[in-house]
């Protein structure tokens, strides 16, 4: 079977660690293993718009955040097609059809639609493309016929729809479309990343992102100020892990070898947890050890966003080509669906004969 690969992220603000640790060093990780027939990382700006109508600015510039974002990651546009949604318009295209396979009461039972509504205050006044965008992700996915999916845990309600779409399409029609599988990343810690705050989530509104483009000392600030264990006033005080943001990140980032070059006191994590709930460990020694792993995990992404930084327009040419290409991809299947949905009238000569035999009497 052939193995593609699909993501993609909204473009409503530069990305942050979370992003990181929930799905793009998956991505990067299955690029560089190689073995993939396509990979498509698409900059979602449609997807934006269904709620952020109002601000079409807002996604127009962070198109090319995104995908600095990207590429300061190590996706490399030799190997992964980039593009953006709305220059691939067969995706509207799918998603009108796949509109007649999904139930409004479906729609209301997806949770993450449901968190979002709540988050944004919609309750009253859902916009309705905001209301479908699960069904437009499910033709984002099923246009490339990807069957690899890297997300964070919070896409899933939008795999496990396209799949129902999927099946119920190819049930009606025949076999046309491919069912994906959603890879989440392996360390539990990166699921879902806590903003620095110990809020449940990153987010740019709460203000408690680290951001892959922020500086050294931006890095280091959110750092030093994140949030522990309240409890946890004075060193020798057994300190709590349940909840303390410090130890989610280095549950996410931290390798042996950070410990080896940055803390060779303790020989893993593990060890350095043990010393904390024991008491006798101050939050800053061990907030230093995670700035030195992040400023190493974020200082070759640094560097390369630096060097396409000094070339904008050739950033746009990657997104431009790339969405050539996904649109190429796209119309393949979007002919084949057609075709099974029977409305490829122009191309069905049996159709114009037999409807020409109908009236030659
Ligand atoms: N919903 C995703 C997000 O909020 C973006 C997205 C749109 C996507 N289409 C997709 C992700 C298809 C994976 C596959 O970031």
């Amino acid at each position: 079977m052939k193995k593609i690969i699909l993501t993609g992220d909204r473009p409503t603000g530069r990305l942050h660690v979370g992003h990181y640790a929930g799905s793009l060093s998956e991505r990067v990780r299955v690029q560089n293993e190689g073995g993939y027939d396509n990979m498509y990382v698409m900059i979602a700006d449609a997807q934006a718009l269904t709620d952020n109508a109002e601000n079409p600015e807002k996604v127009r510039q962070n198109i090319v955040e995104v995908a600095l974002d990207y590429l300061s990651c190590g996706l490399s546009p030799e190997k992964v097609d980039m593009f953006i949604q709305s220059q691939v318009p067969e995706l509207c295209e799918l998603s009108f059809y796949y509109m007649n396979l999904v139930t409004v009461s479906r729609l209301q039972r997806n949770p993450t639609v449901k968190s979002e509504i709540q988050m944004r205050n919609f309750e009253t006044s859902i916009p309705v493309g905001f209301f479908t965008y699960p069904i437009s992700q499910a033709a984002d996915i099923t246009a490339f016929k990807a069957n690899i999916v890297p997300v964070g845990e919070d896409q899933l309600p939008m795999i496990e729809q396209t799949k129902e779409i999927v099946r119920k399409f190819n049930s009606v029609y025949g076999e046309t479309l491919v069912e994906p599988e959603a890879v989440l990343p392996k360390r539990k810690a990166c699921l879902r990343l806590p903003g620095t705050d110990g809020k449940a989530k990153m987010s740019k509104s709460l203000g408690n992102c680290i951001y892959l483009a922020d500086t050294p000392d931006e890095v280091r600030a959110k750092v030093m100020s994140m949030y522990t264990d309240p409890d946890h006033i004075k060193v020798t005080d057994p300190g709590k892990l349940e909840g303390n943001a410090v130890f989610t990140y280095l549950d996410a980032f931290a390798t042996d070898e950070h410990f080896k070059a940055f803390l060779p006191e303790y020989a893993n994590l593990d060890e350095l947890k043990a010393h904390y709930t024991r008491g006798g460990l101050g939050d800053m020694k061990v907030k230093r050890f995670l700035n030195e792993v992040l400023q190493s995990m974020l200082e070759p992404v640094r560097a390369r966003r630096k060097e396409y930084e000094k070339d904008i327009p050739a950033v746009y040419e990657i997104l431009k080509r790339g969405s050539e290409k996904a649109e190429r991809a796209a119309a393949v299947t979007l002919a084949e669906v057609k075709s099974a949905m029977k409305i490829d009238y122009f191309s069905d000569e049996e159709l114009i004969r037999v409807q020409k035999e109908k009236y030659s009497v």
